[in-house]
């Protein structure tokens, strides 16, 4: 049974890749300082992981704080080595994501988002554990014209945020150029990822104002924001609403699964691999299968396009449904109805 430290495990993408990392017989150890989560919610995923199997528990460990904490890396992979389970791999989810946040505050979020990675990334030499998943975003791509995105598009981010991610991936790049017969890396472009856990005890759960759609979309329709405002109507769409590729958040925890068996079954390698549907939402339909689905009223008023926003942003996904075997299972209605029971349970 391998042991996998997961970091930024309480938050929305995390949570749910370490549920299917306990339930495929993985071990757990989340690092977490819950910048953007809470206790509160690992007890939810604690409690996820005992409604599915009370053995699961004894496979999931947490420690909290920040991963720019050298010493408290140092201290995770220690204490494992101790124990005599190594960490055999890493998914490094840990970062911040509101790209608002990092036109105002871009040193913030090369601390968190590169010195973060740098810092894991010289533990995990230290402790001779290299086989790391990097989350990266389809917001490296910028603004492709490209019908659908293939991992071979120019990367030409917008804003602060993509540019840490760009620039984490080329550092993953040369990290594995150095020792090209040592590192087994995956940097997983993800594309809208949206929904929930079917059983609607885990979900995105952000810490104040959403920045997303789907977190915004819920919390209209549960009544704490009055109405969504849709940005611009006048793409060049077939609605006039931007396109988006949704993914089910349990879609995406599958595909980081199979990233890491790639990566331990194949030869080192560095990959970057789209992870989306390859199939384009506009804004406008989100909303009106979530009314549709869930019985629910979304009020929206139209107002200006959002800065740095572009109207087409489509995975195409090939690259990794042929290495891994994968394919996303769920559908755009099922998106609407996991994440609709997550906000009605989280209330
Ligand atoms: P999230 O904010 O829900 O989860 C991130 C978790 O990391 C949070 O629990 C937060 O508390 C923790 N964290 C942040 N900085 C930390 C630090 N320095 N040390 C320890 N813990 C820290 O975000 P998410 O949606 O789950 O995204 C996970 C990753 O995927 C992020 O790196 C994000 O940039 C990337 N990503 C997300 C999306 C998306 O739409 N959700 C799209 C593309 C890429
Ligand atoms: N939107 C609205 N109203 C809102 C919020 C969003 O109309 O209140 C629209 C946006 O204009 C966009 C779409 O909904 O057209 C999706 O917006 P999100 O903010 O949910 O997502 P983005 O596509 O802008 O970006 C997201 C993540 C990035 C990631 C990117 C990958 O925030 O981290 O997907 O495609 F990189």
């Amino acid at each position: 049974m391998k042991r996998i430290l997961v970091t930024g495990g309480s938050g929305f993408i995390g949570s749910h890749t370490s549920i299917n990392l306990l339930q495929k017989d993985y071990e757990v150890v989340i690092v977490d300082s819950f910048i953007n989560s809470s206790r509160f919610f690992y007890e939810r995923i604690k409690n996820l992981a005992k409604r599915i199997d009370s053995n699961l528990l004894r496979r999931i460990i947490l420690f909290e704080g920040d991963i720019r904490d050298k010493n408290l890396l140092e201290g995770i992979f220690r204490k494992s080595i101790n124990e005599g389970k190594r960490i055999e791999g890493v998914i490094h989810f840990a970062g911040l994501k509101a790209v608002a946040e990092s036109l105002k505050e871009p040193s913030k979020y090369w601390d968190f988002n590169f010195i973060g990675t740098f810092r894991l990334i010289e533990v995990m030499e230290k402790y001779e554990c290299r086989t790391l998943i990097f989350s990266s975003s389809a917001t490296v791509y910028g603004c492709s014209k490209d019908f659908l995105i293939t991992e071979s598009a120019i990367v030409n981010p917008i804003n602060p945020y993509g540019h840490t991610k760009a620039a984490v991936e080329n550092f993953l790049k040369n990290i594995y150029d150095s020792q090209p017969d040592k590192w087994r890396i995956a940097c997983l472009r993800y594309f809208n990822p949206i929904g929930a856990h079917s059983t609607g005890m885990i979900g995105e759960n952000p810490n104040g104002m959403p920045n997303n759609i789907f977190p915004f979309i819920n919390q209209v329709a549960i009544g704490k924001i009055e109405r969504l405002e849709i940005f611009g109507n006048d793409w060049e769409t077939s609605d006039g609403t931007c396109i988006r590729d949704y993914i089910h958040v349990m879609d995406l925890a599958e595909g980081h699964i199979l990233s890491l068996e790639f990566l331990f079954e194949n030869e080192c390698r560095f990959i970057n691999l789209n992870l989306g549907t390859g199939i384009g939402t506009s804004v406008l339909e989100l909303v009106n299968i979530f009314q549709e689905v869930n019985k629910v009223k979304v009020p929206f008023i139209y107002t200006d396009r959002r800065v740095g926003d572009v109207a087409r942003i489509v995975a195409d996904n090939g690259f990794a449904l042929s290495i891994l075997n994968w394919k996303p299972t769920k559908t755009i209605n099922e998106m609407c109805k996991d994440g609709w029971k997550w906000q009605q349970v989280k209330g």
